[in-house]
């Protein structure tokens, strides 16, 4: 079904060769697109929401961690209405130069709408019209919605969104390689993982198809009553990765009163807080782990004299291996003392192939495992509920 696009919501499979099929001269212009914003700005604001956002940052994140490691900062705005986390962008920025990606499907998305007006004017009056124009650069679909009219009046650089891939698919599309290649990530790599995937999980061969096996997996644990899925990292560079995964499982496969609720933890941080629940609580959930082979840096814990702190136990050993101890030790203790199943995934590296190469493997065992339950995986009708309410309390006609 996933191949062939005979199942629900196969208008959206654009993502399974992607791959193959991206745009090269765009992709191409991705690339001196990033290369101009490192030259004109301090800061590069990424306006968006959802899946116009996560996976950019959930990338920025693993790779660079939370307080990025090139010269231009990226922040994210657009993916919220608080008064504060915007007022707050806007007097940070005020002396920095500053180049904008809004990215829009729809265009209408009003958290991200209401941040672009905001930006748009504060651009303008820094630079002028024409100068902020070309520090703007609008990633949409080719055609419909009001960001694209608005870009081509302006006069913005645009990057088309693809008709047929989602936004929570879409990070392998413009809508996540501008920003991502703007941090100095080598999204070559991250294409390169992609294309890997695609052809290592093209297998219908169960065995032989780790995607379709996490896939059956997830099912068969709600069988047996599992209502979770907790997404578990032992590093802090994935925090972001969790929340890119809660989208595209949460919005993919919560429908028809379907469904796991996928939640995250980042250990052994909250083995100090979710821990408990897990260990001893409702067995309400299973884990996926997702573990790092080799750190992107480690150190050797020193010796000290006195062993005041009582740590020499520790000396001479690195410390990722301690963080691997613990991982150890949790695996122990929740699947055997607690009888929670866990489901281990491992990945070589915190770095832009392992990006790619993962996305595509959730993506490809998300279509399977919404597929086994009979649910569209790539709508997400249950959104415009609020969205209607709040426009009615706003006022909007
Ligand atoms: O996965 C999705 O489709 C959604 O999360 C959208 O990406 C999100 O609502 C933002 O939509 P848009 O890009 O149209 O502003």
């Amino acid at each position: 079904m996933i191949h062939d696009k005979t199942g629900k919501g196969n208008d959206y499979l654009g993502w399974v060769d992607w791959a193959e099929n991206y745009d090269k001269d765009e992709y191409d212009r991705i690339k001196v697109a990033a290369k101009r914003i490192q030259d004109q700005a301090d800061v590069l604001l990424v306006c968006g929401i959802g899946g116009s956002y996560l996976g950019s940052r959930a990338a920025i994140e693993m790779i660079q961690g939370p307080y990025g490691t090139s010269d231009l900062e990226v922040i994210f705005i657009g993916n919220t209405f608080s008064s504060t986390a915007i007022v707050r962008i806007l007097e940070y920025i005020k002396d920095k130069d500053v180049a904008v990606n809004v990215i829009s499907k729809s265009g209408t998305t009003t958290e991200t709408a209401l941040a672009f007006r905001l930006v748009r004017q504060f651009l303008e009056e820094k630079y002028g019209v024409e100068d902020a124009a070309k520090r703007i650069y609008a990633t949409t679909d080719k055609s419909s919605g009001l960001l694209r009219p608005l870009a081509d009046a302006k006069g913005y650089e645009t990057f088309v969104i693809p008709d047929d891939i989602g936004g929570r698919f879409s990070v392998i599309t413009p809508v996540g390689l501008l920003p991502i290649a703007a941090a100095g990530i080598d999204i070559d790599a991250l294409m390169k993982g992609v294309s890997d995937a695609t052809f290592d999980l093209n297998t219908e061969d169960l065995n032989a198809n780790p995607a379709y096996v996490y896939a059956v997996a997830r099912r068969i644990l709600e069988k047996q009553g599992k209502v979770a899925e907790m997404f578990v990292s032992y590093e802090p560079h994935l925090l972001f990765l969790a929340e890119w995964w809660k989208q595209l499982f949460g919005e993919s496969e919560g429908k028809e009163d379907k469904g796991l609720l996928p939640t995250s933890v980042n250990n052994s941080t909250d083995l100090h807080s979710l821990g408990q629940f897990v260990q001893e609580g409702n067995k309400i959930l299973f884990e996926t782990i997702l573990t790092v082979k080799e750190p992107l840096e480690d150190m050797v814990f020193p010796f000290e004299e006195g062993d005041l702190d009582e740590l020499n136990y520790l000396a001479d050993k690195s410390l990722h291996w301690v963080n691997q101890k613990a991982f150890e030790g949790t695996l122990e203790a929740h699947v055997e003392t607690g009888k929670v199943p866990n489901i281990l995934l491992e990945i070589e590296k915190l770095d832009a192939y392992n990006f790619g190469y993962l996305v595509y493997f959730f993506f490809k065992a998300l279509a399977m495992s919404v597929y086994m339950i009979d649910v569209n995986p790539f709508d997400q009708p249950g959104v415009e509920v609020y969205k209607r309410n709040m426009f009615r309390l706003l006022g909007k006609k």
